[in-house]
């Protein structure tokens, strides 16, 4: 029996997807530190955590029957990936089952700010009846400039469409602009056009400071500004000065330089009491529904690695999009060097192997080519594959197995399958 360890209480989604495809789930609530992973891990093939549990080089050089890795997260810092995909260990995470998450509240508070619905609630909580049109808008016409148009951006100007604003976006890449959203040619032009402007930029180490002083003062008077991407784009002692000085008429942020480490852990900011600043705890993406859906795309992403080999959203191997056939598949993880495939077809064509399909992709260093076989005149070529030295890991699954037991190896073992001569079609 195959095994999968479910750690930190990921959605309960995720097990009977592992189970159907053969794996016994040992699901626990908490997550380990790495000498009790280690030991967990010995005979466990797919390990789930969240964000707690480090997996570390150490890690995963003791885990020998480690095959993938799924981070129920959008987050992959707690992988060592490159000591991973140097050991030919999938990892896979979920880049956007928290979208329409993050979308949803981004919404809520363009509207309540815009409305300083946050000022009306204040005062009435503390007994004042502050019934006034004052500063309050539709955000009916309003103009919209999101910065990064990527899952989140580009998610975002569809509903902010349907509410009748007008959407401006920048963004570094090419991206198509999505109903009548217009594409700023810079950074400044969005600035200068938008009453409400709204960051959704990935994590790359550029975009630290990405907006400080400068881009807020570009900002047009009484604009409002959310930031719910990362917490380092954004100088936030220049934000709390714009605010105060009446520039900006309100802000959002959901995400800080500096989080407290846990729930219950007290937090300082100098947004913290200014007029109209909606303020929550890094919670864009965390939703019953995202979490729900976050256990359903990682789970079903193992599950396909183990099954069809497919590595697509692999944030550590190259890509390869795989579906079942009914020929035997032989999955093979090497190292990026020239000759590598001529070799491999050259051991295929010495034991006759009827090459029914073979896809091949790179990513840096490492290769992975996929060959479904049907035929051979001779049995030997597995051993031969393994024994190549930019072999990183081998796994075969032949005709005869049920596609949903697929068999992982250690890369150190010699594989011990009936070889790809036993793969005919039954
Ligand atoms: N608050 C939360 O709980 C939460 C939840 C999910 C995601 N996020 C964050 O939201 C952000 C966006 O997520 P996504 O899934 O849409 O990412 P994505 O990768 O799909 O999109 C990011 C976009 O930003 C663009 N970009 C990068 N740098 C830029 C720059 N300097 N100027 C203009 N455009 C730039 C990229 O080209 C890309 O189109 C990420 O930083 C992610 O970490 C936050």
């Amino acid at each position: 029996m195959q095994r999968a360890l479910l750690l930190e209480n990921v959605h309960p989604t995720s097990v009977p997807i592992l189970e159907a495809s053969g794996y016994e789930v040992d699901y626990r609530k908490g997550a380990l530190d790495e000498d009790e992973l280690i030991s967990a891990l010995d005979g466990v093939q797919l390990l789930g955590i969240r964000s707690k549990t480090e997996v570390t080089a150490r890690v995963l050089s003791e885990a020998s029957d480690l095959v993938a890795v799924g981070a129920f997260s959008i987050g992959t810092n707690q992988i060592n990936l490159t000591a991973a995909a140097g050991r030919g260990i999938a990892v896979f995470n979920a880049p956007f089952s928290n979208t329409r998450s993050v979308v949803e509240l981004a919404i809520a508070e363009i509207i309540s700010l815009t409305r300083r619905m946050t000022e009306r609630d204040r005062a009435l909580h503390a007994g004042v009846w502050d019934k006034s049109a004052e500063g309050s808008h539709e955000v009916r016409g309003r103009t919209l400039g999101i910065v990064g148009y990527g899952n989140i951006g580009s998610q975002l100007s569809v509903l902010a469409e349907n509410l009748g604003m007008s959407v401006i976006f920048y963004d570094t890449a090419e991206k198509l602009a999505l109903g009548n959203a217009r594409r700023a040619e810079t950074l400044d032009e969005l600035l200068e056009t938008a009453d409400v402007v709204t960051l959704h930029v990935d994590g790359r180490s550029g975009n630290a400071g990405l907006f400080g002083a400068k881009q807020f003062a570009r900002m047009k008077q009484d604009a409002i500004f959310l930031n719910l991407c990362r917490g380092f784009v954004v100088d936030v002692d220049s934000l709390a000065e714009h605010i105060t000085s009446g520039h900006l008429s309100g802000a959002a942020v959901d995400v800080f330089p500096q989080e407290p480490k846990k729930r219950g852990d007290s937090f300082e900011s100098v947004l913290r009491g200014l007029p109209n600043v909606i303020l929550t705890p890094h919670v864009g993406g965390s939703t019953e529904e995202a979490q729900e859906a976050i256990g359903q795309f990682v789970a079903k992403k193992l599950s396909d690695y183990v099954t069809t080999g497919s590595t697509m959203l692999s944030v550590n191997l190259p890509n390869l999009q795989l579906e079942h056939t009914g020929v035997g598949r032989i999955k093979l993880l090497h190292r990026n060097v020239p000759g590598v495939l001529a070799t491999v077809n050259q051991i295929f064509a010495d034991h006759g192997a009827n090459i029914e399909g073979q896809m091949l992709a790179t990513r840096g260093d490492i290769g992975y080519v996929v060959t479904d076989i049907s035929d051979v005149t001779e049995r030997g070529a597995s051993k031969k594959l393994q024994a190549l030295d930019t072999t990183i890991r081998l796994r075969i699954r032949d005709a005869f197995e049920r596609p949903e037991f697929p068999r992982a190896r250690r890369p150190a073992d010699p594989p011990d399958v009936s070889d790809a001569q036993a793969t005919r079609v039954a």
